[in-house]
């Protein structure tokens, strides 16, 4: 079974390049496919891009790597995800890093689950920084990457959120504490650049 990504930014090809080099096929989904084929082409013949609309139908498992603001839009347009996966990757960050826009109360992630209606929503991949998507493994070790939903068996799947290090920590709402990993990450990686000590494309 294939696994269809929608974005084909940091993110998306990221984790094309990852499932790819899995033996995983990946179906990528943007607005505009003619934009990303030659990129994607470089995948090889197991990856491939077309529509938003193609890659949803393609797949039981479909991971949203899109900016937050078009994420509500995507989960809406299908009238019934009759108990798909939908991984959820995005950070509703506010611009300039100022915040979140959906506050406090909520999360990115059970705004999705309430906007797919019959999707099995899960949060994975946002805590960290595209580049460890791709290779998590480090001399020290590999990153640590949490996993919530609501549905266990959805949590537990291994297709679309292969990762050495992955822990379930169960119900979507607690995805509000996934933050916390995802600012972490992003103060460390702007600190240490700011001295000049990493290389930005991996941390
Ligand atoms: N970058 C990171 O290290 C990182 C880490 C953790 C989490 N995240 C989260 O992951 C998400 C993606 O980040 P990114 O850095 O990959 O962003 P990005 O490089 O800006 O890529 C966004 C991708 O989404 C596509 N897109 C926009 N609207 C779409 C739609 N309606 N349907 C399908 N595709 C659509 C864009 O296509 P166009 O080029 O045609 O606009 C682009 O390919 C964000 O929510 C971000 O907060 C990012």
């Amino acid at each position: 079974m294939s696994i269809s990504i929608l974005g084909a930014g940091n993110v998306g090809m990221a984790l094309a390049r990852a499932f790819v080099a899995k033996g995983e096929s990946v179906r990528l989904g943007v607005p505009e496919p003619a934009k990303y084929h030659d990129a994607v082409a470089k995948l090889g013949p197991a990856a491939s891009v077309g529509t938003t609309a193609d890659a949803i139908a393609t797949s039981d498992v479909i991971i949203l790597a899109v900016p937050y603001g078009a994420a509500g839009s995507i989960a809406r347009a299908v009238r019934d995800w009759k108990g798909r996966i939908l991984v959820d990757a995005t950070n509703p960050l506010a611009p300039g890093l100022a915040g979140l826009t959906v506050g406090t109360t909520t999360s990115g992630a059970e705004e999705i689950a309430k906007a797919a209606k019959g999707a099995r929503v899960v949060k994975a991949f946002n805590t960290t920084g595209a580049e460890n998507m791709e290779d998590a493994h480090y001399p020290g070790g590999s990153v640590f990457m949490p996993v919530c939903g609501d549905d266990a068996d959805a949590r537990a799947r291994r297709e679309g959120i292969q990762h050495d290090r992955r822990r379930e920590h169960g119900r979507c709402a607690l995805s509000r504490r996934q933050r916390v990993h995802a600012g972490l990450w992003g103060r460390r990686r702007r600190a240490r650049a700011r001295r000049g000590a990493c290389d930005l494309d991996r941390l």
